[in-house]
């Protein structure tokens, strides 16, 4: 087995695969309503990777080394039979750690399915407890009781640990994060607080909106006193906090203010059948054309580990340096690579 570094020394260990584009929200920091309307072109059928693709792919970037699989979107759970996706990946050999994001409003009917295809684990997003502050996060105007009702059953099947993320918005949703920490602390789930990030080009991110990593535990440790521990695995996104009572913990994802590409060891691989090397990539590489034309795996694996030795992202650390830029590259939308 070879095992892929990039430029900077950096393994390949985690694939994050987007099944669908689609989604039955309209969160305004991702995919803005007055974007994609009704009338708005998602991507067609055919030109979206089969399952035999999905698993084909993923099998021989094993073999290079990734051990943890993430299922993304858009929306993953509008993706017909993920189950069936879920089990073929359950499958294979050498993965460790297979999880799933999701926005919670199709968990109920889905979350015993899943777990029986072997699904290991999910994270839900939900913003706020505050109805009104979530139906404008979601921008459907929906309530958190279907996403609550979802994380009761993903419980109560076992795809756990359960994780929650929570983009924080200044203005928006910044006055709610103390009840989500007590919330899910009591229910014995990870609360983890992103700061809100300039990713895509469509939600008109500014610096004002976005409440720092310390600014979030500053604000709950003065109501749940918490003390930062070590993360388990340096490639991973999220700064840890404990409660320091004993009950719990919390996770920060600042790739603002403390960015972690030094550590970055992901893979985004989209819908469509494009490789990203960065979340805020321009362009992707095609891998669909690829597998379409016949490829044998000896040569996919040599396009991976060539597409992997030379990747040099580092953007989360070079933002502010970009930002000052005027002629900054239009980015891939967030809902084409689901985080
Ligand atoms: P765990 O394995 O449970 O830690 O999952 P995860 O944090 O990798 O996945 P998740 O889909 O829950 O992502 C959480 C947040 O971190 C989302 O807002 C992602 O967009 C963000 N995120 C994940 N990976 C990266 C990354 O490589 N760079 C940046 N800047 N943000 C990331
Ligand atoms: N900033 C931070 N997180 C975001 N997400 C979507 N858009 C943004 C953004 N602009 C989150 C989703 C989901 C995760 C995969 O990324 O809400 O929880
Ligand atoms: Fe959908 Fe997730 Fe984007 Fe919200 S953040 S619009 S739930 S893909
Ligand atoms: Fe990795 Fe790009 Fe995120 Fe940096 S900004 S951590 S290189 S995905």
């Amino acid at each position: 087995m070879f095992l892929a570094q990039d430029k900077f020394g950096r393994p390949l260990r985690d694939l994050r695969i987007s099944v669908t584009d689609r989604c039955n929200f309209r969160c305004p920091f991702c995919m803005p309503a007055k974007t994609n309307g009704e009338e708005y072109h998602f991507l067609p059928r055919a030109e979206i990777l089969t399952f035999e693709e999905i698993v084909r792919l993923t099998r021989i970037l094993v073999d290079l080394g990734v051990s943890k699989i993430r299922i993304t979107g858009g929306e993953p759970l509008l993706r017909s039979q993920i189950e069936v996706l879920v089990g073929y990946l359950a499958n294979i050999k050498g993965i460790e750690d297979l999880a799933l994001t999701t926005n919670g409003y199709l968990l109920a009917q889905k979350a015993r399915a899943l777990k029986d295809a072997g699904l290991g684990r999910v994270t839900v997003s939900l913003h706020s407890l505050d109805d009104d502050v979530f139906a404008n996060m979601n921008g459907r105007g929906y309530s958190t009781e279907s996403v609550l009702e979802g994380l009761r059953v993903a419980a109560e099947v076992g795809l756990s640990p359960i994780k929650i993320n929570i983009v924080v918005q200044r203005g928006v949703n910044g006055h709610t994060i103390v009840d989500l920490a007590r919330f899910f602390r009591r229910l014995g789930h990870v609360a983890r607080f992103i700061e809100y990030m300039d990713v895509g080009n469509l939600n008109g991110w500014n610096q004002d909106q976005v409440v720092s990593a310390d600014e979030i535990v500053k604000t709950i440790s003065a109501e749940l006193p918490l003390e930062p521990i070590e993360r388990t695995h340096n490639s991973d996104v999220a700064l840890r906090f404990k409660y320091k009572d004993g009950g719990g913990e919390i996770g920060i994802i600042a790739s603002v203010t403390k960015p972690f590409c030094g550590d970055c060891a992901r893979l985004r691989l989209s819908a469509e059948g494009k490789l990203y090397t960065c979340l805020f990539a321009s362009e992707g590489h095609d891998i669909k054309g690829v597998l379409r034309a016949g490829a044998t795996d000896n040569e996919i694996k040599e396009i991976l580990t060539g597409l992997w030795s030379s990747r040099t992202d580092r953007y989360s650390e070079e933002r502010a340096a970009l930002m000052a830029n005027e002629t900054m590259p239009r980015k891939v939308e967030m809902y084409q690579l689901g985080g």
